[in-house]
Protein backbone atom coordinates (compact mmCIF):
# COMPACT_ATOMS: atom_id res chain seq x y z
CA UNK A 1 0.00 0.00 0.00
CA UNK A 2 1.28 3.46 -0.62
CA UNK A 3 0.93 5.72 2.12
CA UNK A 4 3.15 8.68 2.82
CA UNK A 5 3.89 7.49 6.23
CA UNK A 6 4.88 3.78 5.09
CA UNK A 7 7.50 5.67 2.36
CA UNK A 8 9.11 7.26 5.68
CA UNK A 9 9.23 4.15 7.69
CA UNK A 10 11.12 2.52 4.79
CA UNK A 11 13.27 5.45 3.58
CA UNK A 12 14.73 6.12 7.56
CA UNK A 13 15.24 2.24 7.35
CA UNK A 14 17.20 2.11 4.20
CA UNK A 15 18.84 5.52 4.66
CA UNK A 16 20.13 3.69 8.26
CA UNK A 17 21.65 0.81 6.91
CA UNK A 18 22.96 2.64 3.91
CA UNK A 19 24.86 5.20 6.19
CA UNK A 20 25.43 3.77 9.42
CA UNK A 21 27.37 5.91 11.84
CA UNK A 22 29.23 7.99 8.95
CA UNK A 23 28.79 11.47 8.43
CA UNK A 24 26.34 12.72 5.66
CA UNK A 25 25.91 16.77 3.49
CA UNK A 26 22.96 17.00 2.05
CA UNK A 27 22.99 20.24 -0.96
CA UNK A 28 19.97 22.18 0.04
CA UNK A 29 18.21 24.36 -2.51
CA UNK A 30 15.05 25.67 -0.75
CA UNK A 31 12.77 23.64 -3.10
CA UNK A 32 10.83 20.82 -2.15
CA UNK A 33 12.80 17.86 -3.44
CA UNK A 34 15.83 18.87 -1.28
CA UNK A 35 14.22 19.44 1.55
CA UNK A 36 12.33 16.66 1.59
CA UNK A 37 15.23 14.55 1.33
CA UNK A 38 17.04 16.48 3.74
CA UNK A 39 14.06 16.24 6.41
CA UNK A 40 13.87 11.88 5.70
CA UNK A 41 18.15 12.08 6.42
CA UNK A 42 17.58 14.06 9.70
CA UNK A 43 14.73 12.11 10.56
CA UNK A 44 16.73 9.01 10.08
CA UNK A 45 20.45 9.83 11.35
CA UNK A 46 20.45 13.25 13.10
CA UNK A 47 23.08 15.15 14.02
CA UNK A 48 25.12 13.16 11.64
CA UNK A 49 23.54 15.37 8.68
CA UNK A 50 24.95 18.70 7.44
CA UNK A 51 23.10 20.87 5.12
CA UNK A 52 24.70 23.06 2.74
CA UNK A 53 23.28 25.80 0.30
CA UNK A 54 25.55 26.95 -2.16
CA UNK A 55 24.86 30.18 -3.28
CA UNK A 56 25.86 29.71 -6.90
CA UNK A 57 24.80 33.42 -8.01
CA UNK A 58 22.16 31.79 -10.33
CA UNK A 59 18.99 31.80 -7.56
CA UNK A 60 16.27 34.24 -7.52
CA UNK A 61 15.41 37.10 -5.49
CA UNK A 62 15.35 36.35 -1.81
CA UNK A 63 16.14 32.59 -1.66
CA UNK A 64 18.94 32.26 0.61
CA UNK A 65 16.96 34.29 3.20
CA UNK A 66 14.12 32.23 2.52
CA UNK A 67 15.58 28.89 3.04
CA UNK A 68 16.99 30.00 6.78
CA UNK A 69 13.45 31.34 7.88
CA UNK A 70 11.64 28.65 6.59
CA UNK A 71 13.56 25.44 6.62
CA UNK A 72 15.91 25.64 9.43
CA UNK A 73 13.76 27.39 11.80
CA UNK A 74 11.05 24.61 11.37
CA UNK A 75 13.54 21.66 11.55
CA UNK A 76 16.53 22.90 13.34
CA UNK A 77 18.51 21.00 10.49
CA UNK A 78 22.64 22.09 10.86
CA UNK A 79 23.25 24.54 7.93
CA UNK A 80 25.80 25.38 6.40
CA UNK A 81 25.90 28.82 3.22
CA UNK A 82 28.56 28.89 1.21
CA UNK A 83 28.91 31.80 -0.96
CA UNK A 84 30.38 30.37 -4.63
CA UNK A 85 29.30 32.91 -6.80
CA UNK A 86 32.80 33.99 -8.44
CA UNK A 87 33.36 30.04 -8.88
CA UNK A 88 30.26 29.32 -10.87
CA UNK A 89 30.26 32.30 -13.16
CA UNK A 90 34.38 32.22 -13.60
CA UNK A 91 33.33 28.54 -14.66
CA UNK A 92 30.19 29.68 -17.06
CA UNK A 93 32.34 32.41 -18.46
CA UNK A 94 31.93 32.00 -22.56
CA UNK A 95 29.88 29.25 -22.53
CA UNK A 96 26.25 28.87 -24.67
CA UNK A 97 26.00 25.29 -25.04
CA UNK A 98 22.90 24.06 -22.62
CA UNK A 99 24.19 21.01 -21.98
CA UNK A 100 27.85 22.20 -21.45
CA UNK A 101 26.47 24.79 -18.93
CA UNK A 102 24.38 22.04 -17.50
CA UNK A 103 27.51 19.79 -16.83
CA UNK A 104 29.80 22.81 -15.61
CA UNK A 105 27.08 23.64 -13.41
CA UNK A 106 26.88 20.16 -11.85
CA UNK A 107 30.66 19.68 -11.52
CA UNK A 108 30.75 22.81 -9.76
CA UNK A 109 28.67 21.46 -7.28
CA UNK A 110 30.00 19.23 -6.14
CA UNK A 111 33.60 20.93 -5.72
CA UNK A 112 31.77 23.26 -3.72
CA UNK A 113 30.12 19.90 -1.69
CA UNK A 114 33.50 18.58 -1.16
CA UNK A 115 35.15 21.82 0.19
CA UNK A 116 31.91 22.16 2.11
CA UNK A 117 32.49 18.39 3.25
CA UNK A 118 35.94 18.83 4.32
CA UNK A 119 35.45 22.40 6.32
CA UNK A 120 32.93 20.08 8.19
CA UNK A 121 35.27 17.85 9.21
CA UNK A 122 37.92 20.34 10.28
CA UNK A 123 35.46 22.45 11.84
CA UNK A 124 33.96 19.44 14.15
CA UNK A 125 37.86 18.61 15.38
CA UNK A 126 36.65 14.90 16.40
CA UNK A 127 37.13 12.12 15.20
CA UNK A 128 33.99 11.82 13.24
CA UNK A 129 35.41 10.64 10.50
CA UNK A 130 35.23 11.82 6.70
CA UNK A 131 32.02 12.97 5.02
CA UNK A 132 30.79 9.89 2.82
CA UNK A 133 27.30 10.40 1.65
CA UNK A 134 25.49 13.16 -0.06
CA UNK A 135 22.29 13.20 -0.26
CA UNK A 136 20.13 14.64 -3.43
CA UNK A 137 16.66 15.18 -3.91
CA UNK A 138 16.89 13.20 -7.33
CA UNK A 139 13.19 12.33 -7.96
CA UNK A 140 12.22 9.75 -10.57
CA UNK A 141 11.21 11.81 -13.60
CA UNK A 142 14.94 13.94 -13.51
CA UNK A 143 15.85 9.50 -13.37
CA UNK A 144 13.87 8.74 -16.53
CA UNK A 145 15.00 11.97 -18.28
CA UNK A 146 18.23 12.45 -17.61
CA UNK A 147 18.71 9.47 -19.58
CA UNK A 148 19.20 6.67 -16.17
CA UNK A 149 15.48 5.37 -16.16
CA UNK A 150 13.82 2.30 -18.49
CA UNK A 151 12.92 3.62 -22.14
CA UNK A 152 15.01 6.55 -21.02
CA UNK A 153 16.04 9.14 -23.82
CA UNK A 154 18.47 11.48 -22.76
CA UNK A 155 16.41 14.97 -23.28
CA UNK A 156 18.52 16.96 -20.89
CA UNK A 157 20.96 16.16 -17.79
CA UNK A 158 19.35 17.64 -14.90
CA UNK A 159 22.26 18.92 -12.87
CA UNK A 160 21.69 16.28 -9.68
CA UNK A 161 22.03 13.27 -12.28
CA UNK A 162 23.65 13.28 -15.74
CA UNK A 163 26.17 15.93 -14.79
CA UNK A 164 28.16 14.59 -11.77
CA UNK A 165 31.65 13.91 -12.52
CA UNK A 166 33.28 10.17 -12.80
CA UNK A 167 35.53 11.05 -9.98
CA UNK A 168 33.15 11.89 -7.55
CA UNK A 169 34.32 11.18 -3.81
CA UNK A 170 30.66 11.01 -2.38
CA UNK A 171 28.21 7.81 -2.47
CA UNK A 172 25.05 8.94 -3.26
CA UNK A 173 22.02 9.25 -1.08
CA UNK A 174 18.92 9.26 -3.29
CA UNK A 175 15.60 8.54 -0.77
CA UNK A 176 13.15 10.02 -3.12
CA UNK A 177 14.60 8.51 -6.91
CA UNK A 178 11.13 6.20 -6.97
CA UNK A 179 8.95 9.25 -6.12
CA UNK A 180 7.20 11.57 -8.31
CA UNK A 181 6.33 15.30 -7.43
CA UNK A 182 2.90 15.02 -5.45
CA UNK A 183 4.54 11.81 -3.62
CA UNK A 184 7.65 14.29 -2.84
CA UNK A 185 5.15 16.49 -1.02
CA UNK A 186 2.63 14.10 0.79
CA UNK A 187 5.54 13.12 1.91
CA UNK A 188 6.90 16.46 3.21
CA UNK A 189 3.36 16.84 4.72
CA UNK A 190 4.32 13.95 6.61
CA UNK A 191 7.55 14.53 7.64
CA UNK A 192 6.12 18.37 9.00
CA UNK A 193 8.30 20.44 6.17
CA UNK A 194 6.22 23.32 6.54
CA UNK A 195 3.53 24.21 4.24
CA UNK A 196 5.46 26.86 2.22
CA UNK A 197 8.46 24.92 0.93
CA UNK A 198 5.95 21.92 0.42
CA UNK A 199 3.87 23.61 -2.28
CA UNK A 200 6.88 25.98 -3.32
CA UNK A 201 6.77 26.00 -7.21
CA UNK A 202 10.07 23.74 -9.15
CA UNK A 203 13.14 25.62 -9.51
CA UNK A 204 15.32 24.10 -11.40
CA UNK A 205 19.21 23.19 -9.60
CA UNK A 206 21.06 24.95 -12.46
CA UNK A 207 18.82 28.14 -11.26
CA UNK A 208 18.99 30.85 -13.84
CA UNK A 209 21.74 29.84 -15.65
CA UNK A 210 19.52 27.53 -17.79
CA UNK A 211 17.47 30.96 -18.28
CA UNK A 212 19.82 33.02 -19.93
CA UNK A 213 19.67 31.78 -23.65
CA UNK A 214 23.43 32.33 -24.53
CA UNK A 215 26.41 33.56 -21.84
CA UNK A 216 26.32 33.84 -18.11
CA UNK A 217 27.08 36.81 -16.91
CA UNK A 218 26.66 39.19 -13.28
CA UNK A 219 24.76 41.58 -15.58
CA UNK A 220 22.26 39.33 -16.68
CA UNK A 221 21.21 37.44 -14.32
CA UNK A 222 20.85 41.09 -12.55
CA UNK A 223 18.27 41.53 -15.22
CA UNK A 224 16.90 38.29 -15.36
CA UNK A 225 16.48 37.98 -11.25
CA UNK A 226 14.68 41.86 -11.46
CA UNK A 227 12.19 40.89 -14.11
CA UNK A 228 11.50 37.21 -12.52
CA UNK A 229 10.74 38.98 -9.32
CA UNK A 230 7.95 40.60 -10.75
CA UNK A 231 6.49 38.08 -12.83
CA UNK A 232 6.16 35.92 -9.28
CA UNK A 233 5.19 38.84 -7.28
CA UNK A 234 2.27 39.60 -9.59
CA UNK A 235 1.40 35.99 -10.75
CA UNK A 236 1.41 35.31 -6.52
CA UNK A 237 -0.74 38.98 -6.00
CA UNK A 238 -3.05 37.50 -8.51
CA UNK A 239 -3.52 34.80 -6.81
CA UNK A 240 -2.39 31.97 -9.12
CA UNK A 241 -0.10 30.57 -7.54
CA UNK A 242 -1.42 27.41 -7.04
CA UNK A 243 -2.85 27.00 -10.44
CA UNK A 244 0.40 26.90 -11.88
CA UNK A 245 3.17 24.41 -11.73
CA UNK A 246 5.93 27.24 -12.53
CA UNK A 247 6.11 30.47 -14.38
CA UNK A 248 10.48 30.39 -15.59
CA UNK A 249 11.10 33.76 -16.97
CA UNK A 250 13.28 33.17 -19.78
CA UNK A 251 16.35 36.29 -21.10
CA UNK A 252 16.87 35.75 -24.22
CA UNK A 253 20.32 37.41 -24.00
CA UNK A 254 21.52 36.92 -27.63
CA UNK A 255 18.29 38.41 -29.46
CA UNK A 256 17.65 42.33 -29.79
CA UNK A 257 15.12 44.02 -30.33
CA UNK A 258 14.04 47.59 -31.43
CA UNK A 259 11.99 49.56 -28.97
CA UNK A 260 10.93 52.98 -28.00
CA UNK A 261 10.54 54.21 -24.69
CA UNK A 262 10.22 58.23 -23.68
CA UNK A 263 11.55 59.63 -26.78
CA UNK A 264 14.15 57.79 -27.52
CA UNK A 265 15.14 54.63 -29.69
CA UNK A 266 15.49 51.39 -27.68
CA UNK A 267 17.92 48.31 -28.55
CA UNK A 268 17.30 45.72 -25.68
CA UNK A 269 16.20 42.36 -25.19
CA UNK A 270 13.38 40.11 -24.84
CA UNK A 271 12.18 38.12 -21.66
CA UNK A 272 9.75 34.91 -22.35
CA UNK A 273 7.29 34.10 -20.23
CA UNK A 274 6.91 30.12 -19.77
CA UNK A 275 3.56 30.10 -17.06
CA UNK A 276 2.83 26.06 -17.48
CA UNK A 277 0.86 23.06 -15.50
CA UNK A 278 1.49 20.40 -15.05
CA UNK A 279 0.77 17.19 -13.16
CA UNK A 280 4.37 15.49 -12.94
CA UNK A 281 6.86 18.00 -15.61
CA UNK A 282 6.56 14.93 -17.62
CA UNK A 283 4.34 16.39 -19.56
CA UNK A 284 2.53 20.09 -19.70
CA UNK A 285 0.55 22.50 -21.36
CA UNK A 286 0.97 26.52 -21.30
CA UNK A 287 -1.25 28.41 -18.41
CA UNK A 288 -3.92 30.26 -19.79
CA UNK A 289 -3.02 33.15 -17.57
CA UNK A 290 -5.67 36.07 -17.05
CA UNK A 291 -4.75 38.97 -20.03
CA UNK A 292 -4.65 41.77 -16.97
CA UNK A 293 -2.00 39.67 -14.95
CA UNK A 294 -0.07 39.25 -18.39
CA UNK A 295 -1.03 43.10 -19.12
CA UNK A 296 0.40 44.48 -15.77
CA UNK A 297 3.64 41.83 -15.97
CA UNK A 298 4.79 43.53 -19.28
CA UNK A 299 4.17 46.73 -18.08
CA UNK A 300 5.89 46.72 -15.12
CA UNK A 301 9.25 44.39 -16.48
CA UNK A 302 9.17 46.80 -19.32
CA UNK A 303 9.39 49.95 -17.20
CA UNK A 304 11.03 48.70 -14.15
CA UNK A 305 13.55 46.58 -16.15
CA UNK A 306 16.59 48.46 -17.80
CA UNK A 307 17.86 46.26 -20.76
CA UNK A 308 14.33 44.90 -21.30
CA UNK A 309 12.24 46.01 -24.12
CA UNK A 310 10.08 43.39 -24.88
CA UNK A 311 7.74 40.71 -23.27
CA UNK A 312 6.51 37.65 -25.03
CA UNK A 313 4.59 34.52 -23.96
CA UNK A 314 5.77 30.91 -24.61
CA UNK A 315 2.12 28.99 -25.95
CA UNK A 316 3.71 25.67 -26.63
CA UNK A 317 3.10 22.38 -24.59
CA UNK A 318 5.19 19.91 -23.73
CA UNK A 319 6.21 17.83 -25.87
CA UNK A 320 7.11 19.17 -28.41
CA UNK A 321 8.78 21.88 -25.76
CA UNK A 322 10.13 21.04 -22.47
CA UNK A 323 9.60 23.46 -19.61
CA UNK A 324 12.76 25.11 -19.33
CA UNK A 325 14.47 26.40 -22.73
CA UNK A 326 17.75 24.74 -22.20
P1 LIG B 1 12.00 20.30 -18.44
O1 LIG B 1 12.67 21.56 -18.89
O2 LIG B 1 12.91 19.09 -18.56
O3 LIG B 1 11.73 20.49 -16.89
O4 LIG B 1 10.68 20.07 -19.08
C1 LIG B 1 10.99 19.58 -16.12
C2 LIG B 1 11.00 20.06 -14.69
O5 LIG B 1 12.30 19.88 -14.11
C3 LIG B 1 12.87 21.11 -13.71
N1 LIG B 1 14.29 21.02 -14.06
C4 LIG B 1 15.27 20.68 -13.18
N2 LIG B 1 15.23 20.43 -11.87
N3 LIG B 1 17.59 20.10 -11.87
C5 LIG B 1 16.40 20.15 -11.21
O6 LIG B 1 16.41 19.95 -10.01
C6 LIG B 1 17.69 20.33 -13.20
O7 LIG B 1 18.78 20.29 -13.77
C7 LIG B 1 16.47 20.65 -13.89
N4 LIG B 1 16.19 20.94 -15.18
C8 LIG B 1 14.85 21.17 -15.26
C9 LIG B 1 12.11 22.17 -14.47
O8 LIG B 1 12.12 23.42 -13.80
C10 LIG B 1 10.72 21.55 -14.54
O9 LIG B 1 10.00 21.73 -13.34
Amino acid sequence: DWTASNVVADQVAAIRSQVGDARVICGLSGGVDSSVAAALVQKAVGDQLTCVFVDHGLLREGEVEQVERDFVDATGVNLVIRDEKERFLTALAGHTDPETKRKIIGREFIRAFEDAAREIVEAAGDDGGEVKFLVQGTLYPDVVESGGGEGAANIKSHHNVGGLPDDLQFELVEPLRTLFKDEVRAVGLELGVPEVIVWRQPFPGPGLGIRIIGEVTAERLDTLRAADAIAREELTKAGLDREIWQCPVVLLADVRSVGVQGDGRTYGHPVVLRPVSSEDAMTADWTRLPYDVLSTISTRITNEVADVNRVTLDVTSKPPATIEWE
